[in-house]
């Protein structure tokens, strides 16, 4: 278990200068991944220092495949000398991944089993969109006591539609399918960004996968695929997370790599709330303008308003004058990070807003749902947030809190730095860069 380290944040500063994105959190892992289809080394650059692509490291290396991280953000992976099938659930979190290995290991073993790693903070997260796609594939799959046996000599395309959008889902139909006799048709699909990353690189191995309109995606199954370079997308989720710091703490921040082809959604945002954004090639600079007005968001799949920036977003809209609603749609439970937030002074009353049609509405499965779950939050701003001293729950909590603590005046201190680093490389470093008052100390 990592040592616990805390960081200690002396907040009321406004954050200026200049900081460089990682390659995204949730396109990178999966690349290394992919990779396992050939015997070569596939080269993934731009690859961001965090957990999770260590602990993908770590369960390739413990399945006998070889992965080597070199010098500035290059790793290397073959699946040539893989010899092992089974990814257990003591891989912990990242087993959360391990739907992703079943194409590798069916095309190299005719076999895979996989632990249903259950779910985290923010839901249950259940895998039945992955399972339902690769048993349309032809594969056998048994059950037993949390694990599952998966089989196939051989998968054929098919044509199978989501019966609700699933970002993880896309991803695992199109890394399997990639082998299979034939042509398989998704539906219903996700449109995720990284899912670009991943079908780029799988068509950079020979692959042949191609986006239609309307949410398809077909993958005409080939022989064999070889081994690839590619660079790793910038992280959109880290390009928000600076910009909510930097509009929060009254500053002004050119953030490196911010697409806006990926932020569209965000930036809508920003022009209802009058933050300054100002768009300068590859890169955007945020910068506060004015007092910042109220704004009403409902996070939805891409291109909508994406779930993993609804937590900053929360911290920036109590720094707006007046009432904001935030409708959490995709996960169930993702807004114990208020608990937190409230201790610091952040005024907000959670509740559930009605529904005529909650299942065309919430991509969860609505039988994952509780009475207990809040689904929106309404946000009272302008609030004067106080120092505090606070237990960081889970990654994007974590950069919630942290914001939280720049933007009260005096000294936080906040426990479970480490687990920051699962999803952020750097962030305090990043954060020093651009003059916050803060420290990391075990
Ligand atoms: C991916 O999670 C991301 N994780 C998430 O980041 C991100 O918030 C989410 O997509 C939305 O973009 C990675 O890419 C590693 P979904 P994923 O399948 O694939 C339910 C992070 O780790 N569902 O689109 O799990 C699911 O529980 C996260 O940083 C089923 O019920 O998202 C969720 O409520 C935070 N059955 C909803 O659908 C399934 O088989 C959307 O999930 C699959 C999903």
């Amino acid at each position: 278990m990592n040592k616990r380290e805390k960081f200690v944040i002396e907040g009321g500063k406004p954050l200026k200068g200049e900081v460089t994105l990682c390659g995204a959190k949730n396109s990178g892992f999966k690349l290394m991944i992919a990779s396992l289809y050939a015997d070569g080394r596939s080269e993934i650059r731009n690859f961001s220092k965090i957990t999770d692509t260590f602990s993908t490291g770590e369960i390739i290396r413990n399945l006998g495949g070889e992965v080597i991280f070199g010098e500035n953000h290059i790793v290397t992976v073959s699946g040539k000398s893989l010899s092992n099938w089974v990814i257990s659930s003591g891989q912990g979190k990242l087993s959360r991944a391990a739907t992703y290995f079943i194409g590798p290991f069916l095309s190299r073993f005719g076999k895979a089993v996989v632990s249903n790693p259950g779910g985290c903070k923010i839901g249950r997260r259940p895998l039945d969109r992955h399972f339902e796609g690769i048993k349309a594939l032809g594969a056998k799959i048994k059950g037993q006591d949390g694990h599952y046996l998966i089989s196939a000599k051989e998968l054929k395309g098919t044509r199978y539609r989501f019966p609700k959008v699933t970002h993880g889902g896309t991803d695992v139909m199109v890394i399997t399918s990639v082998l299979a006799k034939g042509k398989t048709v998704l539906e219903n699909a996700a449109l995720e960004p990284e899912i670009d990353d991943l079908i780029a690189f799988l068509n950079k191995m020979g692959a042949k996968i191609e986006r239609k309109p309307g949410r398809i995606i077909t993958i005409e199954g080939v022989k064999e695929l070889k081994s690839a370079s590619h660079s790793v997308m910038p992280d959109r989720n880290e390009a928000v997370t600076f910009a909510c710091a930097a509009l929060a703490t009254k500053g002004d921040v050119l953030v490196k790599g911010a697409d806006k082809k990926v932020l569209g959604a965000f930036l809508e945002q920003l022009d209802k709330v009058g933050g300054g954004y100002e768009i300068d090639g590859k890169d955007i600079r945020f910068y506060y303008k004015k007092q910042l007005s109220p704004c009403n968001i409902l996070t939805h799949p891409y291109p909508g308003f994406m779930t993993d920036w609804m937590a900053v977003w929360s911290v920036l809209m109590t720094q707006a004058k007046g009432e904001s609603v935030i409708h959490e749609t995709i996960f169930e439970n993702r807004f114990a990070f208020f608990e937190q937030l409230i201790k610091m002074g952040v005024k907000v009353k959670l509740f559930n807003p009605r529904v005529p049609r909650p299942e065309e509405v919430y991509s969860f499965n609505l039988k994952d749902d509780r009475p207990e779950y809040f689904h929106a939050a309404r946000i009272f701003g302008p609030a004067t947030l106080k120092p505090a001293r606070l237990e960081i729950a889970d990654l994007r909590a974590g950069a919630t809190l942290i914001l939280a603590s720049l933007i009260a005046k005096g000294k936080s201190e906040l426990t479970g730095a480490e687990l920051v680093d699962r999803g952020y490389e750097n962030l305090d470093e990043k954060l020093r860069g651009l003059k916050a008052n803060i420290k990391r100390t075990e």
